[in-house]
């Protein structure tokens, strides 16, 4: 197979949605169709990830099923699918923008009860900002919702997307016989499920205008159906491709992910609409990728994923050319050729070692510590970098400490190591000793996965002290002149700390104490994130 093929048949999408309205379960459902699990319900566990934080540290203790099932791939009609999984947990949020920026589309589930909610719409707007097409399923169709007209309603308003609905309901709420497809113009009505979908759903089809259709769904149904339907085709949004590739318009489905209700279909209309991979932005302009010079960035870093080995594993997703194992490849930021030796593939709930990947795929490469977030890695004879990931200026900040001072080293090194996954951003205390830290976070569970962490793959117990900081201002003078607790004029009225390559950053308790310090200190620049050099 040529490199246009291989690309040509990938899709690599992330699945968005509030905790609880059924990404697991479609995910499942997914795996199931697509033949890389034989009955659902064999990821289940990982559903425990959106309760409290004490049932995600029991999911992140088997590391092997929480890493493995956060990308997955397979096969289905000709398509070679990558499925990248988004923490729901809003605390999460910083990880979830990075895997946004490795997939090419993305699937909005929304609870028909609940419709559009706080955490989808936070993903939503990141993919908007991307420009990537979403796809939206709406989910638990089996039970009772809001009714499928005002969900539309809600998408287009709350979201501000134009919303095609590719099917709809047949039936009453709550008791839907199944969906109409606009596309095909057909109906489909599902089977009586007698395994609570755990195994595919057998649907009948039939034409619009078929009598046993009519007389299957009773007139009243078939009346209203097609009421609606009409309502859809003249007042409704137009079916227009050009906009779905856009981001402008996105695709609707019901459905049902628990009883496999409108999952198939939704599968495969999602791989016909569906983007393959994209071109992506460099410093050397558009990379294509069929370009046969190999490139691809990290977008996930994890540590001690098998705690018996300590092992690191950097995600990648390949935008250009092919991968094979044991290639030699330029690493952007150490300028540098680096072998990238033991590539890892995720299968259902298999890790495996892999000879070759194409543009769209995820691999987990073996990290001896040289890679981060962001980092761009090329073919020696074509190097450049892909665009910044962005980054978000830390909210949360908390003094850390060794309990046992005996434990500095074994401290140092794990908080210096979880540093590098990018959850937490480390900044130290200016004439304080050295025994502390300060950690800022975009959310206050980061702490508490920090702590645990320490502990479990360290041996560390921690002293954690929050301090009552929420902004966080890199310090510039102009001139050049070095900004120090000393010549920096107000340095009391926060703390005075510096990152991780001696730059100065001051932490304060909100946006007010920073205007004081910028009319005291006139020549003073001050930044969210670090000044470029
Ligand atoms: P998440 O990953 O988005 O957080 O959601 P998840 O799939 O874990 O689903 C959340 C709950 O919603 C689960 O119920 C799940 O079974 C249920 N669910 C998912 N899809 C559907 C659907 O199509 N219809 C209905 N009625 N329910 C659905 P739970 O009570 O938390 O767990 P369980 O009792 O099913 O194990």
């Amino acid at each position: 197979m040529t490199l246009t093929e291989e690309i040509s048949k990938r899709r690599t999408f992330a699945i968005i949605s509030h905790p609880d309205a059924g990404k697991t379960t479609l995910t499942e459902k997914l795996l199931l169709y697509g033949g890389a699990i034989h009955l659902a319900g064999s990821i289940k566990s990982r559903k425990t990830q959106r309760h409290a934080v004490s049932d995600w540290m029991e999911i992140e203790k088997q590391r092997g099923i929480s890493v493995t099932s956060s990308v997955l791939q397979f096969d289905y009609g000709g398509c070679r699918i990558n499925i990248l999984d988004t923490p729901g947990h809003q605390d999460f949020s910083e990880d979830t923008y990075r895997t946004l920026m490795a997939v090419d589309s993305a699937v909005m589930v929304l609870d028909a009860a609940k419709g559009v909610e706080a955490q989808t719409k936070k993903l939503f707007k990141v993919c908007r900002e991307r420009r990537i097409p979403i796809f939206t399923f709406i989910n638990k169709l089996d039970r009772y919702g809001k009714i499928p007209l005002d969900l539309l309603d809600e998408v287009e308003n709350v979201l501000g997307i134009r919303a095609y609905p590719m099917n709809f309901p047949i039936g009453v709420d709550g008791k839907y016989l199944g969906v109409y497809d606009r596309q095909k113009n057909r109906a489909e009505l599902f089977a009586e499920d007698t395994t609570h979908g755990q195994s595919e759903r057998i649907s009948e089809i039939f034409a619009p205008d078929d009598k046993k259709f009519i007389k299957k769904i009773g007139q009243e149904n078939f009346d209203a159906l097609q009421d609606d339907l009409l309502l859809l085709d003249e007042a409704g949004e137009k079916f227009d491709k050009a906009k779905i590739d856009a981001g402008d318009l996105t695709p609707t489905f019901f459905g049902s992910a628990m009883t496999n209700f409108g999952v198939q279909n939704f599968l495969e209309e999602y791989l016909r609409l569906a983007p393959p991979p994209a071109p992506r932005l460099s410093d050397d302009g558009i990379i294509e990728p069929n370009d046969e010079k190999f490139s691809a960035f990290v977008f996930k870093i994890q540590a001690n994923m098998n705690p018996a080995h300590r092992d690191r594993l950097a995600f990648i997703r390949i935008c250009s050319g092919k991968f094979e194992r044991n290639m030699q490849v330029w690493h952007a930021p150490s300028n540098k050729i680096i072998k990238l030796a033991q590539p890892q593939q995720f299968l259902a709930q298999e890790r495996q070692i892999i000879e070759e990947a194409f543009p769209g795929d995820i691999v987990g490469l073996f990290d001896p510590g040289i890679f981060g977030i962001g980092d761009t890695i090329t073919d020696a004879a074509h190097k450049f970098k892909f665009e910044e990931f962005p980054t978000f200026p830390p909210e949360k900040f908390a003094r850390v400490s060794a309990k046992d001072t005996m434990k500095r080293k074994q401290f140092s090194k794990g908080i210096e190591q979880l540093t590098q996954e990018g959850a937490i951003q480390l900044f130290y205390p200016v004439g304080m000793g050295n025994d502390s830290y300060v950690v800022g976070t975009v959310g206050t569970l980061q702490f508490e996965v920090l702590q645990y962490r320490l502990k479990a793959e360290y041996g560390v117990d921690v002293l954690l002290t929050m301090l009552p900081f929420e902004v966080a201002r890199w310090l510039k003078f102009e001139g050049g002149e070095k900004v120090t607790p000393a010549t920096l004029r107000g340095a009391n009225r926060g703390m005075f700390v510096t990152d991780r390559i001696e730059n100065p950053v001051l932490l304060v308790e909100n946006e007010w104490a920073l205007g004081w310090i910028r009319e005291n200190n006139p020549k003073l620049s001050m930044s969210a994130t670090p000044f470029e050099n």
